[in-house]
């Protein structure tokens, strides 16, 4: 006999069958897509072996002398590097002297897409970080604002490992959200949620079928 289901149980049902189906508000202007990038993630973490082949992760410097945890690297016109002299972009990886990798078309796609679900119709990022997290390793509570203009959105693509993300506001005081960012999951933020603070908690271990013991991020932003 058909039974009408609860309107909770369809939620949860929906999340656990559907996982492209949602879309969570985080803040004004924040939003997490479920699953936005999950049918493209075999595909998106070979476009990171390519890029790595050519611009190697790295361990950069704070302007304060420490040795991130977190292993980076960039595509795209520009990078995003931090070394004694301080945060900024640069259109040469400085560890090979070359122009960082292209960015590839999927990675475009993908930031369109994801912006414009969120709001923010006709993104088109110049900028790609690309962030590697091993177990016990995290990034700290931070704003992004080395960018030129702050009047276009961050797309932010998970893949691998889950970990917890932190999602404050404008001020460093605001109170910061919890958010479990699962392989395919993509967080857009801009507009009055820009500036937002937002950081990583260390990273647990596991093994992802697809990215073994690591968690990777794409940071995608309009930076020069
Ligand atoms: C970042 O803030 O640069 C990366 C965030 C993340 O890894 O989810
Ligand atoms: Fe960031």
């Amino acid at each position: 006999m058909f039974r009408p289901m609860m309107p909770y149980m369809w939620a949860t049902m929906q999340s656990l069958f559907d996982p492209d189906g949602g879309m969570e508000a985080l803040g004004p202007g924040a939003a997490l897509l479920h699953g936005h990038a999950l049918a493209d993630g075999e595909a998106l973490l070979q476009a990171i072996d390519a890029v790595v082949a050519d611009a190697p992760f790295r361990h950069m410097v704070t302007p304060g002398g420490f040795e991130m945890s977190v292993a980076m690297t960039n595509c795209g016109a520009g990078g995003w590097i931090t070394d004694r002299k301080g945060y900024r972009y640069t259109r040469e990886d400085p560890d090979t002297g070359r122009a960082w990798p292209a960015m590839p078309p999927l990675f475009l796609a993908l930031a369109r897409t994801a912006a414009d679900a969120a709001g923010f119709p006709g993104f088109v990022p110049d900028a790609c970080l690309i962030n590697r997290y091993e177990p016990g390793t995290r990034l700290s509570p931070h704003q992004d604002k080395d960018e030129a203009d702050f009047g276009h959105p961050i797309v932010s693509v998970s893949l691998g490992l889950p970990a917890t993300f932190q999602f404050g506001g404008p001020k460093r005081a605001d109170p910061m959200k919890k958010v479990a960012l699962h392989h395919g999951y993509v967080v857009v933020w801009g507009g009055p949620s820009r500036l937002a603070h937002h950081g990583v908690l260390t990273l647990k271990s596991g093994e992802h079928p697809l990215a073994g013991h690591r968690r990777f991020n794409l940071t995608l932003r309009k930076a020069l």
